[in-house]
């Protein structure tokens, strides 16, 4: 769609530091190595990297604009005009705001402790199959790609809308106080949902009531006239959903949105009859785990908010896929593995092991769990009680890496592990050894731990035979 130079200064209240040729650009763009013929580049400070570095690689690339908040030579800007603003990163999420509200899609934003990319794709499969003012929504609903979630990747994500869109479904993250607020004001949501709050991030965000506090800002930022989804079976986003006067769709054991008769269906997905005030419809969702029929509840309240039928979130939700490593269901030598190693912490690990405890069948259960990390001062105790809730789904053989392996064993042991089947491994290799020599036909694996566990290496070592 491109940029006038007087809409760059519009949305970012920047100047014009120095003057270049032209005043209409392509697209914006903050990797100089994908700058193309006209491209905005928007020099952002990062952790390890200052852009402002590669403005004139950008230039030689082709970049006709750069956005900057420090002086530069002019030898660096060569013909491209240069904006200067107090800060790229928040000149990112103005520009990505002002084309939010130019194109006026429909704006379903998630966040939440838990299954955030989860529920952003059930949502859009659901919405692919919908219908809204009479047209098929299909092809017209932009999301979040992976996990692009933070300051940059909401910027990035809404900065690929273009006139097509009817509908965008963006995933909000935090690590630290504020974040949720701000990106919320650049996506300017007309529905809202918290999947839930839940013991993550908390170096950044300290305690439940302090997750709590920073997701709220979500449900405080929706649009006037919006409405929002509230999960009542978590008690802090049914508070959080308390305080809020506007619209509201509810889900859970006592919601608008309810789920029955649940059951697994030979472990490849759920079924469940789907409630809807006096409608109902049959589910089939190739997901594992209660957790992820929650998922499907959210993901089902933002798109009947959003206006689509009921016969939509039935055939969006059977169509609907789990992302990479998220309860991924894999298959080793007749072995069944849940390659659920995308990430963890106390609540998805919960989940995790009952779904695993949930699966029928004579097989063995055994579990490989990595450090959950970013829990501060909880952390001992949080995978004390992990070994715990490992004990009580009744696995056969428990395998430990990380720093907190001790504490998972001990709390394993204290609560019936036999010391024999606590395993705590060195590396990913042996580990995987140690399994080749307990596994047979019919078990069932589950793999998780925090993203810097890297625990799908396990997996990989495992098949490596
Ligand atoms: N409703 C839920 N309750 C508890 N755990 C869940 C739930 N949904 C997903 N999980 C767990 O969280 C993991 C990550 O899922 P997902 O990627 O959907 O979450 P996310 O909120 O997007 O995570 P991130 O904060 O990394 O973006 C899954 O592998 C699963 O273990
Ligand atoms: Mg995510």
């Amino acid at each position: 769609m491109g940029w006038t130079l007087a809409e760059i200064l519009a949305a970012t209240g920047g100047k014009v530091a120095r003057p270049g040729k032209g005043s209409r650009y392509g697209e914006i763009v903050t990797d100089s190595k994908q700058v193309k013929r006209n491209s905005i580049f928007v020099a952002l400070k990062g952790e390890r990297h200052d852009a402002h570095r590669f403005v004139g690689d950008a230039v030689r690339r082709g970049a006709a604009c750069a956005v900057i908040h420090r002086p530069l030579p002019a030898a660096t800007l060569g013909g491209a005009t240069a904006v200067r603003v107090g800060d790229t990163l928040r000149a990112l999420g103005a520009l990505a705001h002002y084309r939010r509200e130019k194109l006026a899609p429909k704006v379903l934003a998630i966040t939440g402790s838990n299954g955030k990319t989860t529920t952003k794709e059930m949502v859009a499969a659901i919405l692919a199959q919908g219908r809204l003012d009479g047209r098929s929504l299909r092809g017209r609903v932009l999301k979040t790609e992976g996990n692009f979630n933070n300051l940059v990747g909401l910027p990035l994500t809404l900065l690929r809308l273009n006139k097509k869109h009817r509908v965008a479904v963006v995933e909000l993250g935090t690590n630290f106080p504020g974040e949720i607020q701000r990106l919320a004001e650049i996506a300017d949501p007309d529905i809202g949902i918290i999947t839930s709050v839940a013991a993550a991030h908390l170096e950044g965000l300290k305690n439940l009531a302090g997750v709590a506090r920073e997701k709220g800002a979500l449900y405080r930022c929706v649009r006037p006239g919006g409405t929002i989804a509230v999960n009542l079976d978590d008690p802090w986003v049914r508070r959080l959903g308390a305080k809020f006067s506007g619209k509201k769709l509810t889900y859970g054991a006592a919601g608008q949105l309810r789920a029955r008769g649940l059951r697994m269906r030979a472990a490849r997905g759920m079924v469940f009859e789907l409630h809807h005030g006096r409608q109902q419809t049959r589910i089939r969702l190739g997901y594992l785990g209660r957790h992820n029929v929650t998922n499907a509840l959210g993901a089902a309240a933002l798109a009947l908010a959003a206006g689509v039928s009921l016969a939509a979130v039935r055939r969006g939700l059977s169509r609907a896929k789990p992302f990479t490593m998220r309860m991924q269901r894999e298959n080793w030598r007749g072995i069944g593995i849940l390659n659920d190693s995308y990430n963890a912490n106390p609540g998805s690990m919960q989940a995790a092991l009952e779904t695993l405890a949930l699966i029928g069948g004579r097989g063995k259960k055994i579990a490989v769990l990595g450090d959950m990390f970013e829990l501060g001062k909880r952390s001992g105790k949080a995978h004390r009680e992990l070994g715990r809730i490992a004990a009580q789904a009744k696995i056969a053989g428990l395998y430990l890496l990380g720093d907190q392996a001790r504490q998972v064993r001990s709390g394993a042991l204290r609560a019936g592990m036999k010391s024999d089947q606590v395993i705590v491994g060195s590396d990913h290799g042996e580990v995987a050894m140690r399994l080749r020599q307990q596994l047979r036909r019919g078990d069932w694996l589950l793999v998780k731990g925090s993203r810097g566990m890297k625990m799908e290496k396990v997996v990989q070592e495992l098949k490596n035979v």
